[in-house]
């Protein structure tokens, strides 16, 4: 795993977006994307957007997937996943409505909907590059820890942790969804190329756990350090305080 430390949330973002845009270029423009929600990727679009206005990029053969989405809330919803692309990503490049692929979070035999996702995802050969974020228990997605890393696309409880760290989201802790649908961390594994983002003295534990711990999938993203093809882009914050902690990055 390559290991880059930024100064900022701002420059990972555009060193992301960069690292996107190459990898779009080498595809053709035909490129599967991997997508994530939460604050951490926010400043990877807003790059994303700038250099292809600047660069006049396009996204119309681009087919994005979404990593994950909470039960219970629909497109319209401004705390769900969808919503939160469509506003940050979606409405400002010229990415087709029938590229882009999500789960639905009011569907309703939800199993179904898994199904139809893995589907989805095998039809357009797997993913190309994925973005990720990491969640402060160590969590991919909304792979949450538990007994095993799943293979496909399926429904997860989510822990009173994640709850609590996404209710910065809501008016109140109690409107956040208690479940969600997520692609797989096997899913997520096989993708081609990863990138992900981590700031901030929260995500240290999980970050060093990831990088030095056992795999595992009480610490879901582990199963990521096998990955061939992986850079992880932690701030100065971050990497000053893993250094503070565990003598090591
Ligand atoms: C959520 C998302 C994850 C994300 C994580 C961390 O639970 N499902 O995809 O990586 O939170 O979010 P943040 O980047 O806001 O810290």
């Amino acid at each position: 795993m390559r290991i880059v430390v930024a100064h900022s949330a701002n420059e990972i973002g555009r060193l992301c977006a960069e690292s996107i845009v190459d990898y779009l270029l080498a595809q053709g423009g035909d490129a599967v994307l991997g997508l994530a929600t939460g604050s951490s990727p926010l400043e990877t679009y807003k790059s994303l957007i700038s250099i292809a206005k600047k660069q006049n990029i396009s996204f119309r053969n681009v087919k994005t997937i979404n990593l994950d989405e909470y039960c219970g809330l629909g497109p319209e919803h401004p705390q769900s996943f969808r919503y939160y692309m469509d506003k940050n990503f979606f409405s400002q490049v010229d990415i087709p409505e029938e590229n882009i692929e999500f789960l639905s979070g009011i569907a309703l035999d939800e199993e179904k909907e898994c199904e139809r996702y893995d589907r989805v995802i095998e039809r357009r050969g797997g993913i190309g590059f994925q973005l990720l974020g990491i969640g402060g228990n160590g969590h991919v997605a909304f792979n949450e820890p538990s007994e095993k890393f799943s293979c496909g696309t399926v429904k997860v409880q989510l822990t009173q942790e994640t709850i609590q760290a996404n209710s910065r989201f809501f008016y109140d802790v109690s409107e956040v969804p208690v479940s969600a649908l997520t692609i797989g961390m096997e899913t997520i594994f096989h993708a081609r190329k990863i990138a992900m983002i981590a700031t901030g003295e929260g995500k240290a534990e999980a970050v060093h756990a990831m990088l030095h711990g056992p795999i595992t999938p009480q610490l879901p993203a582990s199963r990521l350090q096998q990955h061939e093809d992986m850079t992880l882009y932690i701030d100065s914050v971050l990497a000053g305080y893993l250094q503070k902690k565990y003598g090591e990055i």
